[in-house]
């Protein structure tokens, strides 16, 4: 049930009746409970092509919109707002219908294929703090996405090729003719890297070891394309192990590296020559672009090949613009990175659309987010200033779970422990982030991500195991209650209404690309079924049972809700913690 939507298509058809169909129908919810749930804004902005006063267009509306099974009352005010305060009994029947539903009441949106490029870490080194963002928020956009119905490709864009490989190649070269296996000698890619590029500065000759790899590369000799098959399968096999501990849903058949797209580089340059897009200057091809100008007017400059013959990032970025939209056929293109690539993007996209490599309606969406900082203001880093690693980030969430969790009075076994630990600690990473608006930065605090209280995931978490508690108490399970939902308090109206908001608010997840929406969602959820649970008792012995099984139908609603949203964000829910 999308109630939104549904408001919209009511007030779009009365406006039709009053001779407009061109207007946009603005329907909002409304900021408190007085003023109803929603309420249409669109009357003031008639007032000048109707010659009519607002409110009396806001009254012609109330009389022609046809709200009567889903409204108890509609009322104008101020200059001619029109509040809609809904029904019970159509809320409780729209409750009714989502409980037994497994997909909660909501409908699958028209198909797109979506593209979503998201992880996408430079394989040289280890995944560090830096690839987080665009890993958590890439896979709760995809699972939402896939949710309401679409087609999605992932499309992890991994940087597995370019000059820096020549020196790790050289490296590994050596590793191995000292009889050692590839998995040891990259166990700690960190390490590795540094050991590499010490050589690189300081050791005599092997700086031009190194750029004759590169070159061995480029020409695929095929020892040299051997060992770096090596090389990435191991480095991929890092990040399956930080996905496996995230809960991240990337597999290798996910890959599409920067690699893949070779063969095709030379393609690209050839192309845009043809059109007269891109311009040789000082020996190297440049496409100049006077829409995105600097202050005196001189034309922002984006190089698609290096004077010496090389292509950059930007060249690869433009062939997998081709690829995805003429092969894989997608109707949007999202791609999640930090927003300093934003300048990139948007160039890509300008240089791209005027060389034909998507169609017009095809979408291409940049979605930047900002840095996780430490709780100096500054960038996260380890103690000594080091980048830290994603896999001992996750380990020490587990572990700071853990305490936690045992100092709280639990009559959990080791195994329930070791199994909650997990997935508090690492829910609780996840949430914090995902529940920041990506486009700004946020300070990485381990003691408010991993509280009980407030805006988090042990909090939902734990809202979810109350409900489950209650149906262990009452002895019952869903399918034995006869659904009949009754909302007599207001807590019961508030809390129904925002349970039939599911819909509406992942819907504005797929389209922004914006997970913060669901928590801040969810965490509503869990803040209206704490005061419900507080003022409408469920299992005392008073409660007439058609109330009780009333309030459990809530309730079952609540937890499968709370547990269907973690679930799109990457969270597991537990029985209990
Ligand atoms: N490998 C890049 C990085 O770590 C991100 C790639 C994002 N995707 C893209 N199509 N450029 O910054």
């Amino acid at each position: 049930m999308n109630i939104h939507a549904l408001l919209v298509s009511r007030f779009t058809e009365a406006l039709q009746e009053l001779g407009v169909d061109d207007a946009p129908v603005p329907v909002a919810r409304s900021a408190r409970p007085e003023f109803g749930e929603y309420q249409f804004n669109g009357a003031m902005a008639l007032a000048k092509k109707l010659q009519q006063k607002p409110r009396d267009i806001a009254q012609k509306i109330v009389e022609l919109v046809k709200l009567n099974d889903v409204a108890a009352k509609l009322e104008i005010a101020g200059p001619g707002f029109i509040n809609v305060h809904l029904n019970d009994e159509w809320l409780a029947n729209q409750c009714e219908l989502a409980v037994h539903d497994p997909r909660l009441g909501v409908a699958k949106q028209p198909s797109d294929t979506v593209v979503v490029d998201y992880s996408s870490p430079n394989l040289a080194k280890e995944m560090h703090v830096g690839h987080l963002r665009t890993t958590i928020i890439g896979d709760a956009v995809v699972k939402v996405l896939e949710f309401l119905g679409h087609k999605v490709v992932r499309q992890n864009h991994m940087g597995d090729w370019g000059t820096q490989f020549g020196m790790l190649l050289a490296h590994l070269n050596d590793k191995l003719q000292n009889n050692q296996v590839a998995e040891t000698a990259l166990s700690d890619l960190e390490n590795f890297y540094r050991e590499a590029k010490v050589r690189f500065d300081e050791e005599e000759g092997f700086a031009d070891r190194a750029r004759e790899y590169v070159v061995r590369l480029q020409r695929k000799d095929a020892d040299c394309m051997a060992l770096w098959h090596k090389f990435i399968d191991v480095s991929i096999a890092h990040s399956e192990e930080v996905y496996q501990k995230l809960n991240v849903s990337l597999t290798r058949g996910d890959v599409m590296g920067e690699s893949a797209y070779n063969d095709d580089l030379a393609n690209v340059v050839a192309e845009l020559k043809a059109k007269k897009i891109a311009v040789e200057d000082q020996g190297a091809q440049v496409v100049f672009i006077p829409e995105l100008a600097d202050k005196e007017g001189k034309p922002a400059v984006y190089i698609i090949q290096k004077s010496g013959g090389g292509y950059l990032y930007s060249t690869t970025d433009l062939a997998a613009m081709r690829y995805r939209s003429r092969e894989l056929e997608a109707d949007r293109t999202l791609i999640l990175t930090d927003a300093r690539q934003a300048l990139h993007f948007k160039q890509t996209e300008i240089v791209g659309r005027k060389a034909d490599f998507m169609k017009p309606e095809q979408s291409y969406e940049h979605c930047p987010f900002g840095m996780m900082l430490g709780s100096d203001g500054r960038p996260f880093k380890t103690r000594t200033g080091g980048t830290v690693k994603l896999v001992e980030l996750l380990d020490e969430a587990v572990e700071r779970a853990a305490k936690l969790i045992t100092a709280r009075d639990t009559d959990l076994s080791q195994d329930e422990l070791t199994d909650v630990a997990r997935k508090v600690g690492i829910g609780a990473v996840k949430y914090a982030d995902l529940s920041k608006n990506r486009t700004t930065d946020y300070v990485f605090n381990w003691d408010t991500m991993l509280s009980f209280e407030g805006n988090t995931a042990p909090y939902l978490q734990y809202a979810y195991t109350r409900v489950k508690s209650i149906f262990r108490k009452a002895g019952v399970t869903l399918a034995d209650l006869p659904v009949d939902i009754q909302l007599k308090q207001p807590q019961e109206h508030a809390l129904a209404v925002l349970l039939l908001q599911f819909e509406e608010m992942i819907g504005v997840v797929a389209r922004d690309a914006t997970p913060h929406i669901l928590c801040t969602y969810l965490y509503d959820v869990a803040s209206a079924f704490m005061s419900f649970y507080e003022s409408c008792p469920i299992l005392k012995a008073e409660v007439d049972p058609a109330v009780k099984n009333s309030r459990l139908a809530l309730a079952a609603l609540v937890a499968s809700t709370l547990e269907q949203g973690l679930n799109l964000l990457g969270i597991e829910t537990l029985e209990k913690m």
